[in-house]
């Protein structure tokens, strides 16, 4: 099957992007390395195993060009920079919501039928119910999270006009092996300019769910294989969750650190649009043969290892929480 994942170069899309090399599959990487690195798909790239596309999905006639031939998208890039959007109010608009019209219309003009998509739990706001399931009616509380919301609407419009078959993946946060943004990245940048002292945003009793890249990409594979529906919306989580103080300690013990003073910023929200709780219910995913195999622990610890080895990526990358 001929693959074009558009953010192919990022954390999550590079993972994506070597488990369809490893099945035979054609794959083309559509990514302006904005965020993403070369260096995430050497082993692909090596293999001559995959096409590197240097361009950025709003040149509609570029990425028109490269979608000819392509059955099936995997659309990643994204302003995946959940804070952002306070500071900068059309970044999400014109990534998550226009960026994701681009790569429908190309599919549209060449006839590409599939499309997985990665949303986010942030689309559920601040719920009440929890775990939370795919049913729950969502009120918004970032720019972000709205944003994916009105991209997995435009998907399904598309879905219903032109015949796409799509996956709404709804992810709560991703930990492993190339991270390259979110709470596990800032503690180590912040305890490696200062090992004394931990600032932690809000009181740090906000429980958050993680998977690891290993479970995350073998669920999407599992909803690939097993969902028929021309429209699937999946929440994509670990049974279990964490607070932030646990997870500084589990960050601090790794980096061999001890009498860290944590120093809170206040409030049960990390920052405007951030749940206190995110713990999404995973039944949907476990129909279609998905279960978690890395607990929410290791998986922190192997980050924090990969990091540690991989010092380039805590130098090149600008911090951002998803
Ligand atoms: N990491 C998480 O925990 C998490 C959680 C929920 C949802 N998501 C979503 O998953 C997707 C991947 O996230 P990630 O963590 O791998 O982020 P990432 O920043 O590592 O990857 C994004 C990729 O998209 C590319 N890109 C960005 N804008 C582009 C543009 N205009 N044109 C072409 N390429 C562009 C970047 O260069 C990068 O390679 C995003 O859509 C994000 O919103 C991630």
């Amino acid at each position: 099957m001929k693959n074009l994942v558009t953010g192919g170069a990022g954390f999550i899309g590079s993972h994506l992007v070597d488990e369809l090399v490893r099945r035979g599959d054609q794959v083309i990487v559509y990514d302006n390395l904005s965020t993403g690195f070369r260096r995430h798909l050497e082993i692909a790239l090596d293999q001559n195993a995959v096409e590197l596309v240097h361009a950025d999905m709003l040149d509609q006639d570029k990425l028109n060009d490269a979608m000819r031939g392509v059955e099936r998208v995997f659309h990643l890039a994204a302003n995946a920079d959940v804070r952002g959007g306070r500071a900068n109010t059309l970044v999400d608009l014109e990534q998550n919501i226009i960026g994701t019209h681009r790569v429908l219309e190309a599919m549209r003009i060449n006839g590409a039928k599939e499309i997985v998509f990665t949303s986010s739990a942030t689309v559920y706001g601040e719920p009440d119910i929890f775990p939370t399931p795919e049913t729950y009616a969502p009120l918004q509380t970032s720019i972000y999270g709205a944003s994916k919301l009105a991209a997995e609407a435009m998907i399904q419009a598309y879905g219903e006009y032109f015949g796409i078959r799509s996956f709404s993946f709804r992810f709560v946060s991703w930990i492993g092996e190339r991270y390259s943004h979110g709470v596990v990245f800032d503690f180590i940048k912040k305890l490696q300019a200062n090992p004394r002292k931990l600032e932690i945003l809000g009181d740090g009793n906000q429980k958050k769910s993680y998977l690891h890249v290993e479970d995350g990409v073998n669920a999407i594979c599992k909803a690939l294989d097993n969902m028929k529906d021309l429209k699937n919306v999946v929440n994509l989580g670990h049974s279990d969750y964490l607070n932030v103080v646990d997870l500084a300690n589990i960050v601090v013990e790794e980096m061999g650190l001890s009498g860290v003073e944590y120093d809170f910023t206040g409030g049960v929200r990390g920052w405007l649009g951030d749940s206190p709780f995110v713990h999404l219910d995973i039944s949907r995913i476990r129909n279609a043969g998905f279960e978690p195999h890395v607990s929410i622990e290791e998986g922190i610890r192997r980050t924090v290892r990969y990091l540690l080895s991989n010092q380039w990526l805590l130098h090149d990358r600008a911090v951002g929480t998803t």
